[in-house]
């Protein structure tokens, strides 16, 4: 039997280092206290280092409650990223990529994602071969953040992305470096599957949330966010989902949300 509503703590760019010696763990475990499931919205290692995701999984000793994760750019950059992912899942972290899971009648669908801008000013994949890649790498992320909200036959789906998916939370930055911050491409699965609720990182310098297009609550939740809009309050944001018992298999239910930051 499904609860009425769980709580989702989540955190972001938490960039955990190879000297990183306890600084996480309390942030961690108030999140395991008040909260049904954390997210780990990406940028997890400074460096993609082995060492620091051992780091990583020790801070999250305290944890009693599953965790769900995406990588970010930075847990690519030393080229260790599939000894990274061998060490989050045999610490049992929840690592999607494309994938998703239930926890507590919810469904959680998450991708990294990638850059390319917003809106008008997105890269199209015109001209040369490095920029269709690019372009090819951002659809590639929708697609896949698209497949796995298709998947999920829960009447209440949740998206964990690293990268933004709408111009609003990335406010804040510098507008040049805008289109390494997000792609728009993100939104339209969103709003097709009228999520409860979308949470990224990666925009350390960016706004604490916004809405999709279609009024989706996006939340920003990298850690220098949280620190500067939580001031004196652990940097963890809550927020809760209903989970209604009464809806049928793929259809989506009305959301109850209440935004609950502590
Ligand atoms: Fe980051
Ligand atoms: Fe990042």
């Amino acid at each position: 039997m499904s609860p009425e509503a769980i709580r989702i703590a989540a955190v972001a760019d938490v960039h955990c280092s190879k000297t990183n010696q306890g600084s996480l763990r309390p942030i961690f475990a108030a999140a395991s206290d008040m909260a049904d499931v954390l997210l780990i919205c990406g940028d997890l290692t400074d460096y993609g280092y082995p060492e620091e995701a051992r780091n990583l999984v020790a801070e999250l000793a305290p944890v009693k409650i599953p965790v769900i994760a995406v990588l970010g750019n930075h847990d690519y950059e030393s080229g260790n990223v599939d000894e990274v992912k061998k060490i989050l899942t045999d610490a049992r972290i929840h690592l999607l990529d494309g994938d998703s899971v239930e926890v507590l009648g919810v469904g959680f669908a998450g991708v990294k994602g990638f850059g390319g801008g917003f809106g008008r000013r997105t890269l199209e994949p015109w001209g040369e071969d490095a920029t269709k890649a690019f372009v090819h790498e951002a659809v590639s992320e929708a697609l896949k953040l698209e497949s796995a909200l298709a998947r999920l036959q829960t009447p209440q789906r949740v998206a964990v992305l690293h990268y933004a998916p709408i111009e609003a939370t990335v406010e804040g930055e510098p507008r040049e470096i805008f289109p390494f911050l997000g792609s728009g491409r993100l939104e339209e699965p969103l709003n097709r599957y009228r999520v409860a609720a979308a949470f990224h990182g990666h925009a350390h310098r960016g706004a604490a949330e916004g809405r999709t297009s279609a009024g989706i609550p996006v939340y920003n939740v990298a850690l220098p966010v949280l620190r500067r809009t939580l001031s004196e309050q652990l940097p963890v944001r809550i927020v809760e989902v209903s989970v209604p018992e009464t809806v049928g298999i793929g259809e989506t239910a009305p959301s109850r949300r209440r935004d609950d930051p502590q």
